[in-house]
């Protein structure tokens, strides 16, 4: 099961406490930071509370491309209003992700920026589609975004001034994956199931190999990323799973930040209204327990490799 670390306890010294940190997060615990660790202006953390919400229900949140510079969600507001948060956003990128790669510079030397977003709606009652509900236990997949083994870190940060955001974890990747994936499990059958019903299986994956190679903006997804997208829907589906796991309630109060590997923390927020969060994808050759990456345990229990540029690339 997964635990809250405190990072206040951490050992002294950079290098002791980043293999520390590596170790805790790997082995599927969560980061704690009882205070906001990085720059945050308050003016800037009040303009971002101001704000109301998207409207439109698809939007999960407002996500903030740095490589691009670029906002996407953020559709009923005057132009004004649109440039002040995009710059928000922008030294919010920028303020986390120093803080970061200070934290944990090995990862910092072989991750890509992901998205950073802005939460500003309320999570509890929220009417989504059932695999878009992020109140159902889940480990993060992103469908438009295959990692081919590699990690999804990300950053939390509440900045409701009252209330808290709260998750509810149960067991890590590992014992999941052990109890639903293992031997005569759904793991061949998941992965057949998403093959074929996801637009890259066959001449889709040709296609989309031939796009990458032309330098379009289409995902390659690797088997692992179909299998991981599948067992993502696959838990949230899964109604007797929901109610019947063991679970931790979190509450992470106002001002507080975590850290954890989402593809291996299991996670639901049943509550919370503003928060900022930032996604890394970290590469496997900066891990310091490759073993333990979701990839590895898939690996072990099917018997074959499931994304050959991470063992090439990246494994020891
Ligand atoms: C998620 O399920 O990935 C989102 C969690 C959150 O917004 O607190
Ligand atoms: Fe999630």
């Amino acid at each position: 099961m997964t635990t809250l670390i405190n990072v206040d306890n951490t050992p002294r010294g950079p290098e002791a406490r980043e293999r520390w940190c590596s170790e805790q997060l790997e082995e599927g615990n969560i980061l704690f930071f009882p205070e906001t660790p990085f720059e945050l202006p308050e003016n800037d953390r009040e303009f971002l509370l101001s704000q109301q919400q998207s409207g439109a229900a698809y939007h999960k949140n407002i996500a903030y491309r740095p490589r691009q510079d670029r906002l996407t969600g953020f559709s009923k507001h005057g132009r004004e209003d649109q440039e002040r948060l995009r710059a928000i956003m922008r030294a919010y990128s920028g303020s986390v992700t120093q803080f970061l790669s200070a934290l944990l510079p090995q990862y910092a030397g072989a991750w890509r920026l992901d998205f950073a977003s802005f939460r500003p709606q309320e999570e509890q009652g929220r009417q989504l589609r059932l695999r878009a509900r992020n109140d159902l236990l889940h480990v993060d997949s992103f469908p438009t975004r295959p990692t081919q083994g590699d990690r999804i870190l990300r950053i939390f940060t509440n900045i409701n001034p009252t209330q808290p955001r709260v998750w509810l974890t149960t067991e890590t990747f590992e014992g999941l994956a052990q109890s639903f994936l293992g031997p005569g499990g759904a793991a061949e059958a998941l992965s057949q199931r998403a093959k074929s019903t996801k637009s890259s299986g066959g001449l889709g994956r040709a296609l989309v190999k031939l796009g990458c190679a032309l330098g379009l903006p289409v995902a390659d997804s690797s088997p692992y990323d179909d299998l991981m997208l599948a067992f993502h829907h696959f838990l949230k589906e899964n109604r007797e799973f929901q109610e019947t796991c063991p679970k931790t309630r979190w509450e992470f109060p106002p001002g507080s930040t975590w850290i954890a590997f989402t593809d291996m923390v299991s996670h639901a927020v049943l509550a919370g209204q503003f928060a900022l969060e930032h996604t890394y994808i970290v590469s496997g050759s900066a891990l310091v327990l490759p073993h333990k990456a979701p990839v590895s345990i898939l690996e072990s229990l099917i018997g074959h490799p499931l994304a050959n540029q991470w063992a090439e690339g990246s494994r020891q």
